[in-house]
């Protein structure tokens, strides 16, 4: 048997698995469940439906119970967090000048790289209030704009966003960006996840293993769509160039940001949610149609062009209307995920390191055997 490159494929003895692991189980979890058959995502027991009502804090609650040193509560949480983001605010000192040149997720990335794994804090809430901190002074310091210290008296949706702008936002948009920040928290092995997981199963530590999860995230098969969504909205422009638009983008072989899902084969829950908090905001109208155009037409085109494999709206395309609308630019987009998304991975590094042992699956060689020696499986 000859391998792609023409070579000699030596005897394994080990399984072929698919080459993005599709179907295979590799970690048991008490913290979520995504169900892809029947579009439905579950957090430690409770449906996505009923957490979009809680607050971000309450769901860190939630995921990290069992897991820190001390037990934590809603409240608790709060008031670690304010306290962790004023630490977090400490550390920016002369690091924000050397994020310029970066895009914003790279900057994002550099200053977690700051935060020691030793450090004398409790790594899972500073890590969880370090983003929206950074993220926030990010932003305002490519507008030429100073960074704003956190208040430890709010909850963070409320406080990322007074950071954003400089003073603080309506409750609607407050809420629209918790309820984002509660739809991401978690969501089974996905590909950040599990980098996570892999890196927590070395021992390498908390900041270690959720940086390598930021780095898994900003790709745009990942984390990365959500900018791209709105360049695609903008770049159809109006309603009349819909259907040649996004026929000629297929003809193309390009994929339509913000479709499409490894697991759900129906709609992503996450959209419907997100759809639903946008739809509160008071100047989303006219952008939501719009979408909701373009949404309907892409998912027509999809059935038609791509019968064989069910492709629907995933979470990334509403998730660019709602952060549009509580006024996040574009590039910034995979920071505002990682702010939620921190909390799961978080809550895996802190499972894998109570639960886990070293992940150290098995490759399959298909280069060359050397001569007279046959080779067996690593
Ligand atoms: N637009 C057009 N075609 C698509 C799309 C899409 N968005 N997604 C998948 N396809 C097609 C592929 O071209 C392929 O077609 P083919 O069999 O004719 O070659 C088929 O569907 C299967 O594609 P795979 O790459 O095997 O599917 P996979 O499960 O690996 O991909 C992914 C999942 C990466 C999310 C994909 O759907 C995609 O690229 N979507 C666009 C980017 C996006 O929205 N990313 C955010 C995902 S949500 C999240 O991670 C938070």
């Amino acid at each position: 048997m000859t391998n792609v490159h023409g070579s000699a494929t030596p005897a394994l003895a080990i399984d072929h698995t698919p080459a993005g692991l599709d179907n295979v189980v590799a970690a048991e979890t008490l913290l979520s469940h995504v169900d892809g058959l029947a579009g439905r995502l579950i957090l430690r027991g409770y449906d996505l439906d009923r957490l979009a009502h809680w607050s971000f804090e309450a769901v860190l609650a939630l995921l990290w119970d069992g897991f820190t040193p001390e037990a934590l509560d809603e409240t608790t949480i709060r008031a670690q967090l304010g306290a962790a983001r004023q630490h977090a605010f400490s550390l920016l000192g002369d690091l924000l000048p050397a994020t310029d040149a970066l895009a914003s997720v790279e900057a994002l990335r550099l200053l977690l790289s700051a935060l020691a794994d030793t450090e004398e804090q409790a790594h899972h809430l500073l890590a969880v209030a370090a983003v929206p901190v950074f993220t926030a002074a990010i932003i305002r310091r490519r507008k030429g704009e100073a960074p704003v210290a956190p208040d430890a008296r709010l909850g963070l949706a409320a406080d990322f966003l007074r950071m954003l702008h400089g003073v603080e936002v309506d409750a609607t948009k407050l809420r629209a960006l918790d309820t984002y920040l509660v739809t991401v928290a978690d969501h089974g092995l996905n590909a950040s996840t599990f980098t996570a997981r892999v890196i927590a199963s070395t021992k390498a530590g908390l900041f270690s293993s959720v940086i390598g999860g930021l780095c898994a995230l900003k790709g745009p098969l990942h984390g990365g769509a959500p900018g791209p969504v709105l360049d695609m909205l903008d770049a159809i422009g109006e309603e009349s160039r819909i259907h040649p638009w996004l026929t000629e983008a297929l003809s193309r072989g390009e994929r339509l940001m913000g479709f499409g899902h490894r697991i759900y084969r129906v709609r992503d829950p996450r959209a419907d949610v997100l759809k639903h908090a946008v739809a509160k905001l008071r100047d989303g109208g006219g952008r939501i149609r719009f979408a909701e155009a373009v949404e309907a037409e892409a998912l027509a085109l999809l059935a038609e062009k791509k019968p064989l494999r069910p492709l629907q709206t995933n979470v990334e395309f509403y998730t660019a209307l709602v952060l549009e609308a509580v006024g996040f630019p574009r590039d910034s987009f995979t920071n505002v995920f990682a702010a939620g998304r921190m909390a799961g991975w978080t809550a895996h590094v802190l499972e894998q390191e109570q639960t886990g042992r070293l992940i150290r699956p098995q490759s399959r060689y298909i280069g060359p055997a050397p001569e007279g020696a046959p080779v067996a499986a690593e």
